[in-house]
């Protein structure tokens, strides 16, 4: 089991998320980063992102059972997460956080990512200048992080990374009151999209890797997409385990992590890691 798990360590790996977990050893990863198909009808590649509610909550319940067996105690769970549309309101935060709570996750954070979309031309007002059935958009989402079995995570000083500036500017998650306040999460979306429909950007996950982890720490991310968590674990001396089960952005991850990889390239990451391309099939 070992060997077989060591060899999808800092590899693009293409396969289903749930599938692929189960073959990872428990108490194997410092954290996960993911951000799970939004279940919108999302025009993704190789999945159908329109499953019932409840069958999505529960798909999603079987991939938090096998991410808590594969951490570390005080291993850390991040999940990025929006709010849903008006059109079909859920709470799908509210309704994760509590199945990862009833799995016996510690929740430790909600970090509010603001987007800075509602510059965007609006067109859902609803209820226009009207009580009667005004809408909210949201400009924001979420990112919660929960730990397992204990809130420390075992670490040597020597691997941490974060500046002392940045660990006080992270550790404001957010709670915006008047328009000016700096205190929040103040990142833009991702201009460069990578043929994807949802990626999220480098500084929103760097911030959670340096804040969370130890250099040479292992980063999961299970639903990997243009392979963000895995070009971040790179270029910040972590190691990575990349799942995504679309072929197509597989290739996307990979040519962007080998693009980094070219001769002249300074990262230290490059001298150790090839990053490579490996299918698991069910
Ligand atoms: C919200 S996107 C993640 C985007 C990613 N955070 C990024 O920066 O590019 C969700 C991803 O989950 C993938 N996916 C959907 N079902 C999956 C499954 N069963 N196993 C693995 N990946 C899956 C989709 O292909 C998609 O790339």
């Amino acid at each position: 089991m070992e060997a077989d798990w060591r060899g999808f360590l800092n590899k693009v790996i293409c396969g289903d998320a749930l599938n692929v977990l189960k073959r990872i050893p428990s108490n194997s990863i410092q954290m996960a980063i993911t951000s799970p198909p939004y279940n919108l009808g999302v025009n993704y590649d190789a999945y159908s992102d329109d499953l019932e509610y409840d069958q999505y909550l529960k798909w999603l319940k079987d991939i938090w059972t096998e991410t808590k067996r594969v951490l570390v105690d005080g291993g850390r769970l991040a999940v990025n997460i929006a709010p849903t549309s008006i059109k079909n309101f859920r709470p799908v935060h509210h309704d994760i956080s509590k199945d990862l709570r009833d799995s016996g996750m510690i929740f430790r954070a909600e970090i509010i990512w603001y987007k800075q979309s509602m510059t965007a031309r609006r067109t859902a007002w609803g209820s226009w200048r009207s009580p009667s059935n005004p809408h909210i958009i949201p400009s924001w989402e979420y990112v919660m992080v929960f730990s397992k079995k204990q809130w420390r995570l075992e670490g040597k000083k020597e691997n941490v990374d974060i500046k002392p500036e940045e660990f006080e500017k992270y550790s404001d998650g957010f709670w915006l009151i008047p328009p000016d306040n700096d205190s929040f999460w103040h990142i833009p979306p991702e201009r460069v999209r990578n043929g994807h429909p949802a990626p999220f950007p480098e500084e929103l996950i760097s911030r959670l890797v340096k804040f969370y982890t130890y250099k040479g720490d292992i980063l999961l991310d299970m639903f990997g997409g243009t392979g963000t968590v895995a070009a971040v674990a790179m270029k910040l001396e972590r190691q990575f385990v990349y799942i995504d089960i679309s072929k197509e952005y597989c290739e996307v991850a990979l040519k962007r992590l080998t693009d980094y990889c070219k001769p002249q390239t300074t990262l230290v990451a490059c001298r150790r890691i090839e990053p490579e391309l490996m299918m698991v099939e069910a």
